[in-house]
């Protein structure tokens, strides 16, 4: 594992967006993993700077998404879909079809989950972008006395519920179930890019990357993967030995 420190957010998103810019130069037909909520806002905000600029093409790479709520169409401003349009997808030359993300209004969420593993099967993922949950979850892999290994619907912790409310009106909205890929499927990827910021992830980094590898801490089964890359900005990383 490697872990590289930054003072600041700014030039940790740099480091991010500059090591998916290189393997889309390395690649260009790549498929990468995101992530949603506020972490990597910064990152996909350098990528589609870098993109107006001419310094990247994702015209031939794919993209795979972590997660999704169940019952939120892609119109709706809180669903993964429309986070991923509002912050990357259409400001840059993705093409649409090369984007998939677990579809939450599917009448057969079951059905939906084999459909989302077998894409995942015929388009490995060369580069997974990770951010962290406060109580150690990766995706919407909540921790627990075990964890499930592929893509799969999920009831969401009261916790996740409420510290994801601040996107929504109230804590009522937020919803209850998710679809995520699973610890197994994030763990094929080829790489990871694990980044973290903020004092308010300082403990849960340091259990992730120094504790025990346990279920009842998801990331923390990120010690068992050989090509993972952790940035952290001087907060997050304050615990860590
Ligand atoms: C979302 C996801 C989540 C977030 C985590 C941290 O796709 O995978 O596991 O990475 O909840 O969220 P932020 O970045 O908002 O602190």
């Amino acid at each position: 594992m490697k872990i590289k420190r930054f003072t600041g957010k700014a030039a940790l998103h740099t480091e991010a967006a500059k090591l998916i810019t290189q393997l889309l130069k390395d690649k260009p037909d790549c498929t990468l993993g995101f992530a949603t909520g506020s972490t990597p806002i910064g990152i996909y905000e350098q990528l589609v700077g870098m993109y107006a600029k001419g310094r990247l093409s994702f015209a031939r790479a794919r993209s795979f998404n972590l997660d999704e709520y169940v019952g939120l169409t892609e119109s709706h401003p809180q669903s993964y879909r429309y986070y991923m349009q509002h912050h990357l997808f259409r400001h840059t030359d993705f093409d649409q079809r090369n984007t998939y993300i677990p579809n939450g209004i599917a009448a057969d969420l079951e059905a939906e989950c084999r459909r989302y593993d077998s894409l995942l099967a015929e388009h490995p993922i060369d580069l997974q972008l990770l951010g962290i949950g406060h109580n150690g979850h990766i995706g919407f892999n909540e921790p627990g006395h075990s964890l499930t290994g592929e893509t799969h619907l999920v009831t969401l912790k009261p916790e996740t519920r409420a510290a994801n409310a601040r996107f929504f009106d109230s804590e009522d909205e937020v919803p209850r179930q998710a679809i995520t890929m699973g610890m197994g499927s994030i763990l094929k990827a080829k790489s990871i890019l694990l980044v973290v910021t903020g004092a308010d992830k300082a403990a849960v980094v340091n259990e992730a990357l120094a504790g025990p590898i346990t279920t009842a801490c998801p990331a923390s089964l990120l010690q068992t993967h050989a090509n993972v890359t952790v940035l952290l900005d001087a907060d997050a990383g304050k615990e860590l030995p």
